[in-house]
């Protein structure tokens, strides 16, 4: 099983490259995703969460108050550091079952936008690749996709690896400062290179 580990700050345009890959026929596993359907209304994490860290962020139809819980965990440590206690073991299991489930697949992709700033996928993936922007345009992205000013935008950036680091522990760097059409066609130079990094180590 040969895994690339998709990671990149926010913005960056890993969304976009992990669509890319899966147009390729690739799979893509994306562990935000898994987190967004582990917390979805009647999971049992949820109460969990509830249990450790207050009722108040369970609302009264069953869903997860997400933003309340950001902000939360955003501003106390020892709270983030609880969520996460609950989270990632669960996270991580549901990947590794997901990337087990597609063995027959040349390579895999697993997304993990915090891969180099926690150690639990490190021993999975075999190649990182990072998709790298400059910090303007990821500033621009993200503010038009997600509405939160230039500050807030910043203030997750600086709780991120820095990119300089980030960029030293990627195996690979595809640089996202063109278009679309360009990201995908560097995208297609990188598949061809790990299906022929798979079989030569196979
Ligand atoms: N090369 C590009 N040209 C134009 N827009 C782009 C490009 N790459 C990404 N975008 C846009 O920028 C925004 C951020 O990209 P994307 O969602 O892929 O980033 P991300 O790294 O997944 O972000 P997050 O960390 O928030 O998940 C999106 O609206 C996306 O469509
Ligand atoms: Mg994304």
């Amino acid at each position: 099983m040969f895994v690339v580990g998709l990671t990149g700050g926010i913005g960056s345009g890993k969304s976009e490259a992990a669509k890319l890959f899966a147009a390729l026929g690739v799979p893509v596993i994306d562990v935000d995703h898994i987190s967004h359907q582990l917390t979805a209304p009647g999971q049992p994490i949820l109460q969990d969460i509830a249990n450790a860290l207050g009722r108040q962020f369970l609302l009264p139809d069953g869903t997860l108050d997400r933003a309340a819980l950001r902000a939360h965990v955003f501003a106390d440590n020892s709270a983030r550091l609880q969520l996460e206690k609950i989270l990632h073991p669960a996270i991580r299991q549901a990947a590794l079952l997901q990337l087990a489930a597609n063995q027959n697949s040349a390579y895999q992709i697993l997304s993990i936008p915090l891969l180099f700033e926690g150690d639990g996928y490190r021993t999975i993936v075999n190649r990182t690749l990072v998709i790298d922007c400059d910090e303007a345009q990821q500033i621009q992205r993200t503010m038009r996709r997600s509405g939160l000013t230039e500050q807030a935008v910043r203030a997750i950036m600086a709780a991120q690896i820095s990119r300089a680091q980030r960029n030293q522990l990627a195996d690979d760097i595809i640089e996202n400062n063109g278009t679309l059409s360009e990201l995908s066609q560097k995208i297609l130079e990188k598949h061809k290179n790990y299906l022929q990094a798979c079989i030569v180590s196979q």
